[in-house]
């Protein structure tokens, strides 16, 4: 069993959704055997669901948010096989959280598997528009095809 998590700030907006992409994603490519996982840094909105205008816009694009809101745990990074961050404030947070070498080699940008990106950091939507949560709703789903081509090229 592979283990990916996804982690943002609040994990009310940009992981729950990456979340679904990605299991999305790994449906239609019939790869099984993948856990998929979510939480933040912060600790904000624990126990909460999914940001309203978040579930709205994934909603609109045909992709369902569920899940309530977790603050990330050093054992969580122990956990998983590949920890993809949203942006490098979450990437600062995560190091800081398991600082050794064996460990930083799994913390990846999520936007690092997205083909074609124009930048490596998924925007926090939290003080934005509609439009900055129709993005993340874009840009985790462009992501996720490529982190299943990854997966699939690791044999996993
Ligand atoms: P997320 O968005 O990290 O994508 O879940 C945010 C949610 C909440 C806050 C910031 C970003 N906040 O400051 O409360």
């Amino acid at each position: 069993m592979m283990r990916v998590l996804l982690v943002c700030l609040g994990n009310i907006c940009r992981s729950p959704t990456a979340e679904a992409a990605l299991r999305e994603a790994l449906a239609e490519a019939g790869l099984d055997g993948v856990e998929v996982d979510s939480a933040g840094t912060g600790d904000w909105h624990v126990g909460r669901p999914p940001d309203a205008r978040m579930i709205a816009a994934a909603s609109a694009a045909g992709l369902r948010l569920d899940g309530t809101a977790r603050q990330l745990a050093r054992r969580d990074i122990d956990a998983a096989d590949l920890v993809l961050v949203m942006d490098r404030s979450n990437l600062k947070a995560v190091r800081a959280l398991a600082p050794e070498m064996a460990t930083l080699g799994k913390v990846r940008l999520l936007r690092e598997f997205e083909e074609g990106a124009d930048d490596d950091e998924v925007p926090d939507p939290y003080l934005g528009d509609e439009e900055g949560f129709a993005r993340v709703v874009e840009i985790t789903r462009a992501a996720a095809s490529g982190v299943v081509r990854h997966l699939r090229a690791r044999g996993d």
